[in-house]
């Protein structure tokens, strides 16, 4: 199995984007997506997250995420699978369903369970170590290092992340599980309580194999490789391994030729911190080209954030990942 799989640009790291089922009918975009000399790896950008997966109690819906799973199998790309718990894109039967602790409990159960079981044993591998990875948790912490408050932490404190760890566990022993968090790129107070987390969850025994780093990211703002390789060593001496899992290197808008350059530079210093650190298994991009970014849908005045334009043409960014690996 693992012979089918092709070395992405990244080599012994994967490089890999993330994707959406709408911009798949996009004949030009899907055929860059699917060349696997290039992208080794993909990410359902939405399609396998809570209110997709299970928009109704115990009615689970598979069709969009399979699309993206069976494009990895296609290609022959690695899957992430992204996510099982969120404070975002729940469904409104999670979120104002006036549940207790014990029926929040066995509802995050039955959700892990279901949809990490169902894509289990569909990954490829690029050599005899890679396994597939979901983020089972996603984004636990406030900037300021506190416990982000939604239904289930709010119930159950962070109780709620072993819960779905020992879930997905069960539903696919071989796949790594991760935490995936923004703003944990350098050292902080939200960087520390993912240490904390993790330390306490290895203690306890509770499967943990990965933190993810997603890593969005602003133009001229990047941490200097020195702070981003320190912090990535003090993460992999917890014993797990790290990825960036959803990298884009935002601007205010308009795009100049400086700018571009500066994010060519800044491209560079995350793909290399990673690439320096032993536990940094690949980098994820989240998407590829800025026609389908979500910065500018979300961060007003901003974008430009990937390195292929809007006309799917390379921008500087490109030669700066390269350069990176
Ligand atoms: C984003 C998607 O890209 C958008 O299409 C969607 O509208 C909102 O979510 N952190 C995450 C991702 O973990 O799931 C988010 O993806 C971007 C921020």
């Amino acid at each position: 199995k693992s012979n089918t799989v092709a070395k992405s640009l990244g080599g012994k790291l994967y490089f890999g984007s993330a994707t959406d089922n709408p911009e798949l009918t996009d004949t030009t975009y899907k055929a860059k997506l699917g060349d696997n000399t290039l992208f080794g790896q993909i990410t359902p950008g939405n399609s396998m997250k809570w209110d997709a997966t299970e928009p109704q109690q115990g009615v689970f819906t598979f069709t969009n995420g399979d699309v993206i799973a069976n494009l990895s199998k296609t290609n022959g790309q690695l899957l992430r699978g992204h996510n099982c718990v969120w404070y975002n894109q729940l469904p409104s039967w999670v979120s104002s369903g006036g549940f207790s602790a014990a029926q929040l409990t066995s509802i995050l159960q039955n959700h892990t369970m279901n949809v990490v079981k169902h894509y289990a044993g569909q990954e490829l591998h690029i050599d005899a170590a890679d396994e597939d990875a979901w983020d089972v948790v996603n984004e636990p912490f406030n900037d300021d290092g506190t416990v982000r408050q939604f239904v289930f932490s709010e119930a159950l404190n962070l109780s709620y992340v072993t819960t779905a760890l020992v879930a997905a566990r069960a539903a696919d022993p071989k796949a790594k599980l991760y935490i995936n968090e923004y703003n944990i790129d350098s050292a902080g107070a939200k960087s520390t309580s993912m240490m904390n987390l993790v330390s306490s969850l290895k203690a306890a025994g509770t499967p943990i194999d990965g933190i993810g780093i997603q890593g969005h990211l602003i133009v001229g703002q990047v941490p200097s490789k020195a702070a981003l390789i320190a912090n990535y060593q003090a993460f992999t001496a917890l014993g797990v391994e790290i990825a960036i899992t959803e990298l884009d290197i935002r601007m205010t808008l308009p795009e100049t030729p400086a700018l571009r350059a500066q994010q060519q530079a800044d491209y560079t210093t995350v793909i290399s911190a990673c690439k320096a650190v032993a536990g940094c298994v690949g980098v994820t991009i989240w998407d590829y080209t800025d026609k389908y970014s979500w910065i500018p849908g979300v961060f007003s005045g901003q974008g430009a954030a990937l390195p292929w334009d809007d006309n799917l043409a390379i921008k500087p960014a490109y030669d700066g990942i390269i350069a990176g690996f």
